[in-house]
């Protein structure tokens, strides 16, 4: 687990009434917080039940008026990081709302998602895209850049073995803990190793961590 999780202060802060709290009772946080604590907990079944779930709200989710939110929470993490260039992969992409802007930060960028009817909908331009469990990765090990997950469950396992040896998680939770799929900065730290660097912070009721693997620096050092 790394040492603790450094919290940087909000550029952007909170304007206006809090967001309904449409996630801390819903099903999707239950599973979320499930296979954070034991990927075992992601069986076939629960697969199929996600997948399920997702291909039906696919139909409304690009309209979707909170998806934005998560844009600009994204767009406060790319601005203030330090990120590797190289392959970035986006788990659990949906329609593609960070894919375009992950697009304009980095040269290669593939939107990966569980859902066939999300990814069908994800604009053509936005180019490269696989179905994908992340549970089990289709990449080799150590042959990502960047793995980024906007309101995205944690497969810590998957994204250590693919991460290169500086390669960094991008986390988003467009609105925060009021986000069905979240986690705390301090629940993910808990579930990666040691040589993980936790940030954190909060743009408008988003949050954000970035965890930047040093291993590179540790064989060196
Ligand atoms: C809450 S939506 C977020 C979509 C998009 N990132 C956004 O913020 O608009 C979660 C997405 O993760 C996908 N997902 C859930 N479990 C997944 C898994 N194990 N592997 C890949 N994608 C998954 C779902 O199909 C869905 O598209």
């Amino acid at each position: 687990m790394p040492e603790s999780v450094t919290h940087l202060p909000a550029l952007l802060t909170p304007v206006g009434e809090p967001p309904e709290d449409i996630g801390s009772a819903h099903p999707m946080r239950q599973i979320t917080e499930a296979v954070a604590d034991d990927p075992l907990s992601w069986t076939p079944q629960v697969a199929q039940q996600v997948a399920g779930f997702f291909d039906e709200m696919a139909e409304g989710w690009a309209a979707s008026q909170s998806r934005g939110r998560g844009q600009e929470v994204l767009q406060d993490l790319l601005s203030r990081s330090e990120l590797p260039t190289g392959v970035v992969v986006e788990l659990g992409a949906g329609t593609g709302s960070g894919t375009a802007l992950l697009q304009q930060h980095f040269e290669q960028v593939i939107a990966g998602d569980l859902s066939a009817e999300m990814l069908k909908r994800l604009p053509k331009e936005l180019g490269q895209r696989v179905q994908l469990d992340s549970s089990a990765l289709p990449f080799a090990t150590g042959a990502v850049s960047v793995l980024a997950c906007v309101n995205m469950m944690l497969f810590a396992d998957e994204v250590v073995r693919v991460l290169a040896a500086d390669g960094a998680l991008i986390w988003v939770n467009s609105i925060g803990d009021r986000t069905p799929i979240h986690l705390s900065a301090e629940r993910i730290a808990h579930a990666l190793p040691a040589q993980f660097e936790v940030t954190a912070s909060t743009a408008n009721w988003g949050t954000w961590v970035l965890a930047r693997s040093r291993m590179k620096e540790s064989r060196l050092s």
